[in-house]
């Protein structure tokens, strides 16, 4: 379990208790197997998955399994499965590395629990077949009697059709052990989530049910201004707390920001730490230069993306390349834009010609954009 014991307690960490007792009483009503929850960047996901859910899932005897695919865009596949590893005992491990016909000798029975995580990831990765390894994980796990809890973060990399085959492997082994492997999926990208749930031609078609995870709010912030009091030689007040968490756009992550440049800061005052952290951190800076550094053509196919006109290729998108570009068009200059766009990150390929902006804080940015030069 290595997700749970690489964790260092945080004191600035504001428990949600009964939100993770919510999730998991649904599971055991049987009302779910399976829920995915979407929410923007830093809101809080991730911190209340790891912190409060998994926690509360372990206590309630289940076996649980933690990956963020963010970072394992290229093999989704490969960190499912050693995901899954994790939650075995070192014996249910090896069987599963004999049965790939992995070299063994290579990981030490004791090597997960010393912390080596990524080792387990290669050994079954130089594995080869990614479908194979997954089902002797699940055989293993079968034979476990405590059920288990499955948090995908960022699940809408599986979305990616580079995946398809293992998204779709994946689904027809969770579908047989609904009553056993409960399944949280969350992401940061609604609009992909929601065509990963809702397409017929997606493999998690109809599973899972999708809701938004529920913000952070006043609570969150008084947690946080008391603990900075019990600190501070100058206290804030709730009201300023409350003031600097909504001009930071209900954000905990630059909220946290601001309590800290606060705390360093306390004689400026929460205004001038409040101004500090929006110049620091806030969107309208970043997100401009993000756009000044992108040439006319990505501009474009940024802004029809945003705005949802899919069909970049056909004739009438050319025409709008074209006109929003001042330069004819042809398909070379949107293919090489998308080409650079998706190798910057900016923009993700769902499937052939099927693209999206990854960040919907920033496609939101540039549609309001857009909204004002109209
Ligand atoms: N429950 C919480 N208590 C305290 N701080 C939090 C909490 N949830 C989020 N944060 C702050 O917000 C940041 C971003 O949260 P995170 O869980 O990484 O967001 P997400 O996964 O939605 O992108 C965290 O690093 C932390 O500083
Ligand atoms: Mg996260």
């Amino acid at each position: 379990m290595i997700p749970l014991e690489t964790l260092q307690p945080d004191p600035w960490h504001f428990p949600r208790p009964d939100l993770a007792a919510a999730y998991l009483q649904a599971f055991d009503l049987k009302l779910s197997s399976a829920r995915g929850l979407f929410a923007r960047r830093r809101m809080g996901k991730t911190e209340f998955l790891r912190r409060d859910l998994l926690p509360a899932a372990a206590e309630r005897n289940y076996l649980v399994a933690y990956t963020n695919l963010w970072d394992k865009r290229s093999a989704p596949d490969e960190a499912l499965v050693s995901a899954l590893a994790e939650a075995l005992e070192p014996q249910g491990v090896r069987a599963v590395l004999a049965k790939l016909g992995s070299p063994v000798r290579k990981l030490k029975a004791t090597a997960r629990i010393a912390g080596a995580e990524g080792s387990l990831e290669a050994e079954l990765g130089a594995a080869g077949d990614s479908a194979v390894a997954l089902r002797e994980v699940l055989r293993q796990l079968d034979k476990q009697k405590r059920p288990l809890l499955l948090v995908i973060d960022e699940a809408q990399v599986l979305a990616l059709a580079d995946h398809s085959d293992f998204a779709h492997a994946l689904r027809a082994a969770l579908d047989v052990r609904k009553d056993r492997i409960k399944v949280i999926f969350a992401g940061s990208s609604e609009t992909t989530l929601r065509e990963m749930f809702a397409r017929a031609s997606e493999p998690f078609y109809n599973w899972a049910a999708l809701e938004p995870f529920p913000l952070l709010g006043e609570e969150f912030v008084a947690f946080t201004v008391k603990l900075l009091n019990s600190m501070a030689r100058h206290r804030l007040t709730l009201e300023q707390g409350m003031h600097a968490f909504e001009e930071l756009h209900r954000t905990p992550e630059f909220f946290k920001r601001f309590v800290e440049r606060y705390m360093l800061y306390q004689l400026q005052g929460d205004e001038a730490a409040l101004a500090h952290t929006r110049t620091s951190v806030f969107s309208d800076e970043h997100f401009l230069r993000q756009w000044t550094e992108l040439n006319p053509a990505d501009q474009a196919i940024v802004t029809m993306l945003a705005r949802g006109e899919g069909d970049i290729h056909g004739a009438s998108g050319l025409a709008r390349l074209t006109a929003l570009t001042g330069k004819r068009a042809t398909k070379n200059t949107a293919a090489h834009a998308l080409r650079r766009l998706q190798s910057h990150n900016i923009v993700t390929r769902l499937a052939i010609g099927d693209y999206r902006i990854e960040d919907e804080a920033f496609a939101e940015w540039v549609r309001r954009r857009r909204d004002v030069r109209a």
